[in-house]
C-alpha cells in the first residue's frame, strides 16, 4: 500500500513545469488511431491513464513506441483487433474515446463502459445518441458497448448538455461520416480544441471548435503527422492554488495563461498577486486570504476538476464562501476528508458553505478520486502537523510527478510503500 505524507506549513516558493494536458492526452492518443500514417505526439503527460490507453492499443495490434517519456509514436496501419476488454482500461474513464476511434475508422468498435473516478454516475447516453445519429447501431450488454455501422453519414447533432466527452467522441468519429456533421451546443473546454487541431493536422476538416457549434466535412483518409498537446489547465491550476494556500510565490511555467482566467480572477479577488508572463503566471499569495464564492462551469467558467482544489483554499480564507458545483452533482465526496483535517464545511444540494479557519491540521486522509486527492495535497501543504493520504493511485492517474514537482518548489512531501 502507498500513502503519501506531507508536513505542512511549509511555504512554496519557486516556479514549476507545467506537463502536457491530461484530458487532452487521453482523446488524442485514441484519435490516433484515425490516421492511416505514423502519429508523433508530443508534451505526453507522463501519467498513468496515459500509460494504460498506450497498453489497450498495444493489445489492438497497434504499434507504440516511447521515442523518450513525453513523446510517443503511434502507428496503427496493422491494427488486428477492434475489441478492447474490461481489464485493460477498467481503472479510466477516457476509455470512451477509444468508441468515437475505432467506430469512426472502422466502422466497429467493442469497448467496456468506462470506468475511473467515481462522482456520480456519469452517463455516456449523448455519446451513445451522437454515434447513432451518425447511423451506427449501438449495442450495451454485460458492460460492453458495441458499435457497429455500414458507413457514417454526417448530420445535425445538438447535444442537451455540453459535455467534454460527447463533443470530442463524437467529432472523432464524425471524421470519417460522409457529408456534414454539425455539432450543436458543443463543449467549449481547450482539450475539444487541441483534438480538433491534432485531427486537422492529419487532414481532417473540422471548424468551429472552441464556439458552440463544430462543423465537421467529412473526409476518406487521415495521414500521420506530427502533434504536441497543449499543457494542462488543472494540473497549473492546482499549483497556482498550492502557491496561494502556502502563502508562497510560484511561478508555473509552460501554460496558456488564457485558459486560467477564470482562477486567476478568483485569486486575484482572494487577496493574491497574480502576475502573468508570456507563458507563465507567477502567484504571490497573502497572509489574509478573502473568503469568496466559486461556481464551477462549462469553460470559460471555473473548471469542476478544479473544484475541490478552491474548496481546500477556500477553507483557510477570511470569512463564508460558497463553492456551487453545477457539472457533477456528486463531486462533494472531499469533503468528509477536508473535516477530517478541520475544514468547516456543510454541503446543501450542489452548494459546500465554507467557513475559513486559520490553520488546518493534519490527519490521516483518503482520496476518493483524483482531484479530491488534489485537495487533500493542497490542504495538506497547509495543515499544521504531517497529513497521511491514501489512495494515491487516484493521483498517478492524472499529476506527473507529482511529490518530485511540490519537494523542488520547497514541499516537505514524500511516498511512502507500506506491504500489506
Ligand atoms: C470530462 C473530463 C473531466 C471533467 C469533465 C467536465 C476527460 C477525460 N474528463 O469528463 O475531467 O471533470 O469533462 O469538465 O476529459 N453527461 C450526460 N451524458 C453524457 C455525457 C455527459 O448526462 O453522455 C453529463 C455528465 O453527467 C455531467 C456533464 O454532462 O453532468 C458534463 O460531463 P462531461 O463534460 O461529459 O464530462 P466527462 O467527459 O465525463
Amino acid at each position: 500500500m502507498e500513502y503519501i505524507t506531507i508536513k505542512g506549513g511549509k511555504k512554496l516558493v519557486g516556479s514549476v513545469d507545467i506537463s502536457g494536458a491530461k484530458n487532452a492526452a487521453v482523446a488524442i492518443v485514441p484519435a490516433a488511431i484515425a490516421a492511416q500514417g505514423v502519429c508523433i505526439i508530443e508534451n505526453l503527460p507522463a501519467i498513468k491513464d496515459v500509460n494504460v490507453l498506450v497498453g489497450a492499443l498495444r493489445n489492438l495490434g497497434i504499434d507504440c513506441q516511447f521515442i523518450d517519456t513525453h513523446t510517443l509514436k503511434i502507428d496503427s496501419q496493422n491494427i488486428k483487433s477492434c475489441a478492447i476488454t474490461y481489464d485493460q482500461v477498467k481503472d479510466m474513464r477516457a476509455s470512451y474515446y477509444l468508441l468515437g476511434a475505432l467506430l469512426g475508422r472502422f466502422k466497429h468498435a467493442q469497448v467496456p463502459l468506462p470506468g475511473g473516478c467515481n462522482f456520480g454516475l456519469r452517463p455516456i447516453d449523448l455519446h451513445m445518441k451522437g454515434f447513432e445519429a451518425l447511423g451506427a447501431k449501438i449495442n450495451i450488454e454485460h458492460g460492453m458497448v458495441t458499435a457497429t455501422a455500414e458507413k457514417l453519414t454526417g448530420t445535425n447533432i445538438y447535444l442537451d448538455i455540453s459535455s467534454v466527452g460527447a463533443t470530442i467522441n463524437i467529432m472523432i468519429a464524425a471524421v470519417y461520416a460522409e457529408g456534414v456533421t454539425h455539432i450543436e451546443n458543443a463543449a467549449k473546454e481547450p482539450h475539444v480544441v487541441d483534438t480538433a487541431n491534432f485531427l486537422n493536422k492529419l487532414g481532417a476538416k473540422i471548424k468551429g471548435a472552441g464556439t458552440d457549434i463544430i462543423r465537421i466535412t467529412g473526409v476518406e483518409r487521415l495521414h500521420g503527422g506530427e502533434y504536441s498537446i497543449i499543457p494542462d489547465q488543472i494540473e497549473a491550476g492546482t499549483y497556482m492554488i498550492a502557491a496561494a494556500i502556502t502563502n508562497g510565490d510560484v511561478q508555473v511555467n509552460h501554460i496558456i495563461p488564457k485558459h486560467m482566467d477564470s482562477l486567476s480572477a478568483k485569486l486575484t479577488e482572494m487577496g493574491c498577486k497574480v502576475i502573468e508572463n508570456g507563458d507563465t503566471i507567477r502567484v504571490i499569495g497573502t497572509e489574509n486570504l478573502q473568503a469568496c464564492n466559486v461556481k464551477t462551469m462549462f469553460y470559460p467558467g471555473f473548471p469542476t476538476d478544479l473544484h475541490p482544489q478552491m474548496s481546500a483554499l477556500l477553507s483557510v480564507a477570511n470569512g463564508t464562501s460558497l463553492m456551487t458545483e453545477a457539472v457533477f452533482e456528486h463531486r462533494f465526496q472531499y469533503v468528509k476528508e477536508l473535516l477530517r483535517l478541520g475544514a468547516n464545511i456543510k454541503v446543501e444540494g450542489r452548494v459546500a458553505i465554507i467557513e475559513g479557519k486559520n490553520t488546518l491540521s493534519g490527519a490521516q486522509v483518503t482520496s476518493t478520486d483524483l482531484r479530491a486527492g488534489a485537495a487533500l495535497i493542497v490542504a495538506g501543504l497547509a495543515a499544521h502537523g504531517t497529513t497521511s493520504i491514501g489512495n494515491v493511485k487516484y493521483l498517478d492517474r492524472g499529476y506527473e510527478r507529482f511529490e518530485e514537482k511540490l519537494t523542488a518548489i520547497g514541499a516537505d512531501i514524500s511516498r511512502v510503500h507500506i506491504d500489506e
